[in-house]
């Protein structure tokens, strides 16, 4: 399982899961910000609500990105070409795989996930759609390099990685994966990649702390998964969550706040939080166009072409790894 500190992956009967769990939520509840890492929000219930979040009037970037590949397909099939075999980092989304396949009309698809119940999913429902497109899935942690599938080895490589989940990473997490992910996908592979964007800060705690409470219940429900799962007894009733934009990281921090001086037991090690103590349990990094090339840069990738939606709040960025040359 991947150590990322935010990226979203979906555990499901993994072994081992559980006792990394177990490690990750009691080191994370006994430091002074207590903090647990932000991919153990989606369990099957956490997955489910992440989707409802999708559909929400105040969550934009679903939305936008959408609109992106929808309006600039002919541009994607001009710089990408038809060539290339599509590596998507995550399972694919229902919506948004299709309009890029559709655009670029690949050589192949290879979705890559570490859950292999959502791969084996994604990739039936993608070949039903698309029943002359050879698909690929690979199980695999893409935090990692990854060896790919001979059948897609001398097609040159497009990386697909929407959703500005690179931004639930701290800089330092997102720059591995990008050199990995270029490590993956070999000198001369492009990626597509989506990062939300800076904006006015009530847009985005409102797309974090919706009217209708869903992002709410996306986080509290980590605390049901460690009451059951790990045995604890923390008072969910006792923690609120909220949504906080930190300008120094720009970033939207998600935290369970105490609202009362609470005591609670995870695995039989016992805690305590002062009312007003926060557990903080995700990071969504935003970026503007020199940020989010800076940190492309960083990660092995040169910004080659930058679209919007029509409202400006989402970028979607292609990137090439050009071989490495001496600069100044
Ligand atoms: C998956 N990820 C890109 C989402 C985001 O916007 O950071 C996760 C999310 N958390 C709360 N709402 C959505």
């Amino acid at each position: 399982m991947a150590t990322s500190d935010g990226l979203m992956l979906v555990d499901r009967d993994n072994a081992g899961v559980a006792n990394a769990f177990r490690a990750d939520v009691l080191k994370g509840l006994s430091q002074t910000q207590k903090a647990i890492p932000a991919r153990w929000l989606y369990d099957d219930a956490g997955s489910q609500l992440f989707e409802d979040i999708t559909q929400l009037p105040e969550y934009y970037p679903t939305r936008a990105e959408t609109e992106i590949l929808t309006q600039h397909g002919d541009e994607f099939a001009d710089l990408i070409g038809r060539n290339r075999a599509v590596v998507e980092f995550g399972s694919g989304s229902s919506v948004k795989t299709p309009l890029l396949l559709k655009a670029i009309d690949p050589a192949a698809y290879v979705p890559l996930d570490i859950s292999g119940d959502f791969l084996r999913a994604a990739a039936k429902d993608l070949s039903a759609k698309f029943p002359r497109l050879p698909v690929h899935p690979v199980e695999a942690d893409f935090m990692r390099q990854v060896e790919l599938p001979k059948a897609v080895a001398d097609l040159p490589k497009l990386g697909f990685f929407p959703g500005s989940t690179i931004g639930n990473m701290v800089a330092r997490t997102a720059v591995d994966l990008l050199r990995s992910m270029r490590e993956t996908l070999g000198t001369g592979a492009q990626l597509l990649i989506g990062m939300d964007l800076i904006k006015d800060e009530d847009m985005l705690v409102a797309a974090y702390d919706d009217a209708a409470g869903v992002t709410a219940d996306f986080n509290t429900n980590l605390i049901a998964r460690i009451n059951r799962e790990l045995d604890g007894d923390i008072p969910a009733d006792k923690l609120r969550h909220e949504a906080r934009w930190n300008d120094d990281f720009a970033r939207i921090e998600m935290h369970l706040v105490a609202l009362s001086d609470i005591a609670f037991a995870v695995s039989g090690e016992r805690f305590a939080m002062r009312k007003g103590e926060t557990i903080h349990t995700e990071n969504s990094h935003k970026f503007n166009r020199r940020t989010g090339n800076m940190l492309l840069l960083a990660g092995g990738w040169e910004p080659q072409k930058r679209w919007l939606d029509s409202k400006k709040r989402f970028s979607l960025i292609l990137a090439e790894a050009r071989p490495n040359r001496s600069a100044p």
